[in-house]
């Protein structure tokens, strides 16, 4: 299976009708030079996501690991990881990350592929770039003949679950997330292709 997306070229415009004012959304994939501005836009739109619902310095940790821009720029070096951006007007509007992982034994329909992060930009809550990105997303697990996508999603995030099941995602088991010291429970999703 080749997983090289690195060179693949820019997808071409995806339309939302929620977009606000109508311009056109394009998602692209994420390159060695998006680095900087991936990892404060990923830190960015997790803490507006969750930052109000964990501990401060559990939550400062991990923020501040997860989203250095050494570890963003060595993930999107990662043969194994592949980011791709939503832009509107240029602006950069959500981004998901998708991820060769090891999958939980409930995910049966191999080969999978991990839905590692999905995230809006918190103005555009509701405007249709997440759905976009989903798409965007089984378009490259079917291209890379992957056979279902799975994800981790928090079991109190309530509206990225409904979220999840209105893209054809269903709950097939759970997993742990460990954020500092705070042990989360997370369902584990399924879209099979
Ligand atoms: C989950 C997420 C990626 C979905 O992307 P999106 O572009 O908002 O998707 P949609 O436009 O389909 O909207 C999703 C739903 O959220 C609802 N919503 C949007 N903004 C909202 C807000 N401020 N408050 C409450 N609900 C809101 C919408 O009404 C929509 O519900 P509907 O399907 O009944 O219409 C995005 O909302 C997000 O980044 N959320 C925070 C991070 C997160 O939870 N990520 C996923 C888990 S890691």
């Amino acid at each position: 299976m080749n997983m090289d997306n690195k060179k693949e070229p820019a997808m071409t415009a995806i339309r939302s009708e929620k977009n606000r004012g109508g311009e056109d959304l394009y998602i692209r994939p994420a390159v060695l030079s998006d680095a900087r501005q991936l990892a404060a836009f990923g830190k960015k739109t997790f803490q507006d996501a969750f930052a109000r619902l964990h501990n401060k310095e559990d939550f400062d940790q991990y923020v501040s690991e997860a989203f250095s821009e050494d570890r963003i720029r060595s993930e999107l070096n990662e043969s194994t990881s592949f980011f791709f951006i939503a832009e509107l007007s240029r602006q950069w509007v959500g981004y998901v990350k998708l991820a060769h992982t090891r999958p939980p034994d409930c995910v049966t329909k191999l080969p999978a592929i991990e839905l590692a992060r999905l995230y809006a930009a918190q103005e555009y809550w509701g405007c249709g770039i997440g759905p976009a990105l989903i798409k965007a997303c089984t378009d490259f697990a079917r291209n890379h003949a992957c056979r279902s996508i799975w994800l981790g999603s928090w079991k109190e995030n309530l509206r990225g679950n409904r979220f999840y099941q209105k893209m054809g995602f269903e709950i097939t088991g759970t997993k742990t997330f460990v954020l500092g010291s705070d042990i989360q429970e997370d369902h584990v999703f399924i879209k099979v292709l």
